[in-house]
């Protein structure tokens, strides 16, 4: 292990980018005694929010119905905050719709079985097509199964960021630096890495590294059968003023079978995702811990529109979502009214849906917290102090084989997932891309 809690609590601290895992952990060092003689510096590649990051959209769901106990328990804990202290403004717990078609449903059921084991049942099992379309409030085609959890919400993510950062710089403990971070500075005589070289030169050293760069993580550190970024794609529609009020407080609907979600519209923006396998990006790039240049690996990374100011979502993408929204409700899905805006968001997928927060096996210094997997959003309460536990030696009972350091890497082959996503398998960027253009 490469550098365990000691008694004595680092003299600096760099956290390298500024999204949920970063951020949040920023906020729970500035306010933890233990850290009041730590310095605490957070870069990020832009100035804040960072409008290509994960963390930041219009909307993310909150939801405490997983099928995994811990996380169920987690998110629990995490939705009281958001709604009474933590940003409340920005959260709005309208409900959620989990449909599929009848067959293809173990993770549906399993989530049902654990929310139903937990204490506020505002739960209805949905065993209808009519059951759903009523509940969800679409004109138009639903699933067959599921249920509403009328207790989740979603909450303004770029308007939750903003609080949390303005909290923390309430708080005067960190200086927050503006830079791309380019390399690690390991010391491979000693296995040590003691800070971070930058693209304009410079370098900015500390006792401790955190790694949270969201899906741009794997440029940084080898995190082959770790870690993996996968683009997803967002649409957003402009509606009226009457559809808004119309729409607003519906739940939110996420249909397992496709992976296909909406969120109640805010601001006369209805926005449609898809939560899904993604597409990949497979980059050359030096290997990030090597000092031979011409040692490399191809690792799949983010490509959004800071890399291309004109990027948008391939035609496979634009034609999934428009048929979604012609199933849900087709009378806002007509010619007149594309599509205004589109976006790839880049998830850190991990091969079995779980978290990485954990010091590094070999190199003392470096301590990493992402693999966000999709659902990270709903954590930005309370994953700071779960990050600091991890930090300080103490990696809470039920996480422990889950946020911990891999005993192996997997073939991404091999990947199992958390058994949540819906969609195609297997597409990658430039081919989706390419296919828009021929036609084109
Ligand atoms: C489309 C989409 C929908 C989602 N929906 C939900 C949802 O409904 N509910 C939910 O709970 N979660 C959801 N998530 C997941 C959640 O948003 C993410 O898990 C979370 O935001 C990840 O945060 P992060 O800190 O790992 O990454 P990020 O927010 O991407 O932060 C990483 C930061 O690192 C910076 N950085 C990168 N490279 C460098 C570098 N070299 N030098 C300096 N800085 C660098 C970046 O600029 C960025 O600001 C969704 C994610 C996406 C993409
Ligand atoms: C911080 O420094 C002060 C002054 O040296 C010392 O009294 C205090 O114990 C230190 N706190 C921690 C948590 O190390
Ligand atoms: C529904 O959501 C609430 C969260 O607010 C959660 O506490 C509850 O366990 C979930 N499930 C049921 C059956 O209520
Ligand atoms: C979910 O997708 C399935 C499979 O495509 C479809 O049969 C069903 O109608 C969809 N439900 C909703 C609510 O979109
Ligand atoms: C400091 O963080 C640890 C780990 O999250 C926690 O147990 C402890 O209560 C925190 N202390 C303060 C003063 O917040």
């Amino acid at each position: 292990m490469g550098a365990l809690w000691s008694s004595r609590p680092p003299s600096s601290i760099l956290i390298v980018g500024s999204g949920v895992f970063g951020l949040a952990t920023a906020y729970s060092l500035s306010k933890n005694d233990t850290f009041a003689n730590t310095s605490i510096t957070l870069v990020d590649r832009q100035p804040f929010p960072a409008p290509d990051s994960s963390s930041i959209d219009t909307s993310r769901i909150v939801r405490p119905d997983y099928a995994s106990k811990p996380y169920a328990n987690l998110a629990a804990t995490s939705q009281n905050l958001w709604r009474t202290t933590f940003a409340p403004e920005h959260y709005h717990e309208n409900g959620l719709v989990l449909s599929a078609s009848a067959s293809s449903t173990p993770y549906v059921k399993a989530s049902l079985e654990n929310v139903g084991s937990l204490e506020t049942c505002r739960v209805e099992e949905l065993n209808t097509e009519e059951d759903i379309r009523r509940v969800s409030r679409i004109e138009g085609k639903s699933g067959e199964t599921g249920y509403v959890n009328w207790s989740s919400g979603w909450v303004d993510a770029e308007g939750a960021m903003r609080w949390l950062r303005l909290e923390t710089e309430k708080l005067n403990r960190v200086t927050f630096v503006t830079a791309s971070v380019s390399k690690l500075l390991i010391k491979h005589a000693t296995n040590t890495v003691n800070g971070v070289s930058l693209q304009d030169g410079g370098k900015l050293e500390a006792e401790l590294v955190i790694l949270a760069a969201g899906a741009w993580t794997p440029s940084l550190l080898d995190l082959r059968g770790l870690c993996k970024s996968t683009g997803q794609i967002l649409v957003y529609l402009p509606i009226t003023d009457a559809e808004q009020t119309r729409l607003q407080s519906s739940p939110t609907i996420l249909n397992m079978s496709t992976g296909m979600f909406m969120i109640p519209p805010s601001r006369n923006l209805l926005k449609i995702a898809r939560h899904g396998h993604g597409y990949t990006n497979p980059t050359t790039i030096p290997h990030p811990e090597s000092s031979d240049p011409d040692e490399r690996i191809t690792v799949s990374l983010p490509y959004t529109a800071i890399n291309d100011p004109t990027q948008a979502v391939p035609e496979e993408g634009l034609q999934t979502c428009r048929s979604f929204l012609s199933d849900i409700h087709p009378s806002l899905s007509v010619p007149s009214r594309p599509f205004t805006k589109s976006r790839i968001c880049w998830y850190t997928d991990t091969p079995t849906g779980d978290f990485l927060i954990s010091y590094h096996p070999t190199y003392k210094g470096l301590f990493v917290a992402t693999g966000g997997s999709g659902h990270a959003f709903k954590f930005l309460p309370v994953i700071g102090d779960k990050v600091l536990e991890c930090v300080m030696g103490r990696t809470p009972e039920e996480f422990k084989g889950k946020w911990e350091w891999p005993k192996e890497r997997v073939l991404e082959e091999r990947w199992e997932g958390d058994g949540s996503r819906g969609g195609p398998v297997g597409m990658v960027l430039a081919e989706e891309m390419a296919r828009r253009r021929s036609r084109m």
